[in-house]
């Protein structure tokens, strides 16, 4: 692997599992994910960059169509194209093992086989739609040990994968399940019978435990069960442990709380951040929602109309957020409700995709926003005395940017 390492040192509170090692997991840079439309082309991931660390979990959070869940599906290359249009960037997959990194969006679909639901796993808002109506819960998790897990259930099960001989080669096919319907009818015969006996208890006990790790009440009657059988929260538990049955490097959850009542998602907010812990594996955690963001999360990047806008430690972010946008979406969490006030000041909507000017994004909005924002993009610094990237003019100098001081915004100017 890579031996890129993020420069400053990453902040881990004390419940969390935190970053094992400040090596870079994934990284996204200037990523654009435009759409054809009839009414134009929408940049709806326009330039996006940042790291995930190995073993931490961070936040990715914006309002409605800032492109959180169309950067999240990029990492599975799972966006639609067409009308999707790969317009530029790279999502970089470093993983653990020291082999070479590997480009998602142009990678042979045979290698990104190999990453999704294996070593890139997804949790997504509903899960009654990502799972199969007429396939049996066990029969759903167990599809994902026989993609990627044949060698470990054959060992499991007492056979040696490399084992060339008929029965072996036999009981391979069956543990990836490629067999043709001959081949099953020798899976019958004496000499193989007990082989693929043992092959299917193997994956049996692996799925029950999987969904043992999430708590759910008798695993052994759920894994026979339709989804259309189980409440929200039960099936929502069945996708975490469809996704963390092959141990993935990388976890995405995209808003997987917010289709629950506000009883279960603290519950399975818990359960994630458990189980994150005990696999040590990455998340990248997707909330519209502040708070349930620093519930779960080491590190926070907010996006704001397909541009990432600030990317922080968690306790800095939430102790003092830098950009204005931030602040808004702070001041409109329930625990900060003395600072509603100032989110008037940011009233509106998140803009028009098509077509976006070259300016600060922000600016229609922004209370502090001076001629500079309405002519030139802000990049991604990081600020003076500050850890983390903030795209923003207000921590930088006017000798910086390249025009005089009055065109700068100042945090006591406000419109
Ligand atoms: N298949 C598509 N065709 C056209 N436009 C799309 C498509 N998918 C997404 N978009 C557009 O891309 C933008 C970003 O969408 P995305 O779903 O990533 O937003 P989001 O931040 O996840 O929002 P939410 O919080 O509502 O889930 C939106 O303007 C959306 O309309
Ligand atoms: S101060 Fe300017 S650059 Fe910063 S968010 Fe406001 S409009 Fe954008
Ligand atoms: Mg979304």
């Amino acid at each position: 692997m890579t031996e890129r390492t993020r420069p400053s040192g990453v902040a881990i509170g004390q419940e969390r599992p935190g970053p094992a090692s400040g090596r870079v997991l994934a990284s996204v840079q200037d990523l654009r994910i435009h759409f054809r439309t009839k009414a134009g082309l929408v940049h709806a991931v326009d330039g996006v960059s940042f790291d995930i660390l190995d073993g931490e979990a961070l936040g990715l959070v914006g309002e409605t169509g800032c492109g959180k869940t169309v950067t999240a599906r990029s990492f599975l290359r799972l966006v639609p194209m067409p009308p999707g249009v790969h317009a530029g960037g790279r999502v970089l997959f470093h993983g653990r093992s020291g082999e070479e990194a590997v480009d998602v969006m142009t990678a042979p679909e045979a290698r990104l086989r190999d990453i999704r639901g294996n070593r890139i796993a997804m949790i997504f808002q509903d899960p009654g739609k990502a799972l199969n109506p007429a396939l049996p819960i066990g029969d759903q998790i167990a599809e994902v040990l026989y993609a990627h897990r044949t060698d470990e259930v054959l060992r499991r099960a007492g056979v040696d994968p490399t084992d060339g001989s008929v029965a072996g080669h036999l009981l391979r096919r069956m543990a990836n399940q490629r067999t043709r319907h001959v081949e099953t009818l020798a899976l019958r015969s004496p000499g193989v019978r007990a082989g693929a006996r043992r092959v299917r208890a193997v994956v049996e006990e692996w799925v029950i435990a999987s969904l043992a790790e999430t708590r759910i009440a008798d695993p052994r009657k759920i894994m026979k069960s339709y989804p259309h059988e189980l409440s929200g929260g039960m099936k929502q538990r069945v996708m975490i442990a469809q996704a963390l049955a092959c141990d993935p490097e990388l976890l995405i959850a995209d808003e997987p709380t917010t289709a629950l009542d506000v009883t279960i998602q603290a519950r399975i907010l818990d359960l994630i951040r458990e189980l994150q812990a005990r696999h040590r594996s990455a998340v990248l955690y997707i909330s519209h929602d502040l708070s349930v963001v620093k519930r779960v999360c080491d590190r926070v990047a907010v996006m704001y109309a397909g541009r990432i806008v600030e990317t922080r430690d968690s306790e800095d972010l939430f102790r003092a957020p830098l950009h204005p946008y931030t602040r808004g979406l702070l001041a409109a969490t329930p625990s900060h409700r003395e600072e509603r006030v100032r989110l008037a000041a940011i009233d509106g909507t998140v803009p028009e995709l098509i077509d976006p000017p070259p300016a600060c994004r922000f600016h229609p909005r922004c209370p502090h926003a001076a001629e500079v924002c309405t002519v030139i993009d802000p990049p991604l610094r990081t600020p003076h005395a500050e850890e983390g990237e903030v795209a923003c003019f207000l921590y930088q100098t006017p000798d910086e940017v390249g025009v005089e001081p009055e065109q700068m915004p100042t945090l006591e100017r406000t419109r």
